[in-house]
């Protein structure tokens, strides 16, 4: 498994997969695509609801080499996870939910690729792959949507080689794609921001994103302004804990809702005023969902305001707020990530931290002062080693491009 620690610069994944490429399949890769990570500014759990978010690519991908093959077989290795697999295109493994055992293996995210790309009426092409990088696995920053889009660009690349328009899709579609795998293959029901992102992000940019209309915009980040993400190392299966059932109860209060607001066909299409005179309809639990679905909308464009006048104290106040709201509305918090998020809230030059990703585990990102990083980093790991008796790893990342095509060395 990647670590947050990182090895190597990034230089040295294009390179690794080469070699490797070159190694196992005995040619040169016709093509190498990155498709990056990503972290969440604002906008926790609202992408289902087709609210808004800001986000942004980080400077950790999966790399991915490819080149086309006969037949209809994909072979793939798995560098980090030192692990192949042969994917015959014609007989794809069925979803995750028809199949005895539902858990997901490292293949699946290909599969799933493969198998929404054709149920979308396109026919991938048998390739021969290998992949790896540094975005650490299922961390909350999209180590699967990574994977998915370098796999979908790198389909998407050869059915334009043979001649054809390719499949013809544009950036939304290519998201659908992932999100599709995500819902109908591997049945996690999770919302388009991670794939959107991972193909959308710009370098040193945040991008500002309507999940209903997939309408967006970059906003600037202040150059003084840097992210550090720490992995609590708490890991958890989006399958196995609540994010499902997330995403079911805000259906549900959509549905109650209903009953009083006409038209409403998610959460995002509920005001605060509405909510307040109607909220006594709906039982405890869905009442805090809702609230904290709602509410963090409004965060969402209030953060956008916020830096576009540059204001990254409004900011950083905006993504502390989410973060308690995630905690105690939304419950999608635990103690290990709570403790990083105070323990940078805590420290000079921190903006804001939040969790980020489905929650349950996985890392914490906070907005500092890129010449506060370094002390902000020390006091998140003290905190957590004396709580916990044990050092996360904290690391610097930047806001980069999204997903491409990479240039092949020789
Ligand atoms: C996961 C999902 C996203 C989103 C976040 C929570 O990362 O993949 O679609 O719902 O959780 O904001």
């Amino acid at each position: 498994m990647p670590t947050m620690q990182r090895e190597s610069s990034d230089r040295s994944f294009p390179d690794a997969v080469v070699d490797a490429f070159h190694q196992r399949f005995g040619r040169r890769p016709e093509v190498v695509v990155r498709a990056p990570g990503r972290v969440i500014l604002l906008g926790a759990h609202v992408d289902y609801s087709e609210g808004w978010v800001i986000t942004g690519a980080i400077d950790r991908a999966v790399w991915l080499a490819a080149a086309p093959a006969t037949g209809s077989e994909t072979r793939i290795h798995a560098l980090d996870l030192d692990a192949n697999a042969a994917l015959d295109l014609n007989r794809l493994p069925p979803p995750l939910v028809d199949r005895d055992d539902s858990r997901a293996s490292w293949v699946d995210y290909p599969a799933g690729v493969a198998w929404a790309l054709a149920a979308a009426g396109h026919r991938p092409r048998a390739m021969d792959v290998v992949y790896g990088g540094d975005v650490p696995i299922g961390a909350g920053v999209s180590s699967s949507a990574a994977v998915e889009m370098a796999f979908l660009l790198a389909w998407e690349i050869f059915a334009q080689h043979e001649g054809s328009a390719g499949f013809g899709l544009d950036g939304a579609a290519r998201a659908r794609i992932g999100m599709s795998c995500e819902n109908d293959y591997l049945g996690v029901m999770s919302g388009i921001m991670d794939q959107f992102t991972s193909l959308h992000g710009a370098a040193g940019k945040l991008i500002f994103l309507d999940c209903r209309s997939l309408e967006h915009e970059l906003l600037p980040l202040p150059e003084s302004a840097s992210v550090l993400v720490a992995d609590s190392g708490v890991r958890r299966r989006l399958t196995d804990f609540g994010y499902n059932d997330r995403r079911g109860e805000c259906r549900e209060a959509v549905v109650l809702l209903l009953s009083r607001l006409d038209g409403i066909e998610t959460l995002r299409d509920v005001s605060l005023e509405d909510f307040e005179l109607h909220s006594h309809i709906l039982p405890m639990t869905l009442r805090r969902r809702a609230r904290h679905a709602i509410e963090e909308c409004l965060r969402v464009h209030e953060g956008a305001a916020a830096l576009e006048r540059g204001d990254l104290a409004a900011f950083g106040r905006l993504i502390r707020q989410s973060h308690l709201s995630s905690r105690d509305l939304y419950e999608v918090s635990i103690p290990e990530i709570d403790v990083l998020a105070a323990a940078a809230w805590a420290a000079p030059g921190c903006h804001g931290a939040r969790l980020v990703g489905g929650g349950f585990g996985g890392c914490v990102m906070a907005l500092v002062e890129t010449e506060a990083a370094e002390d902000v980093r020390a006091r998140m790991i003290d905190t957590f080693a004396r709580e916990f008796g044990k050092e996360p790893e904290v690391v610097a990342c930047s806001i980069a491009d999204g997903a491409g095509i990479e240039p092949i060395q020789d």
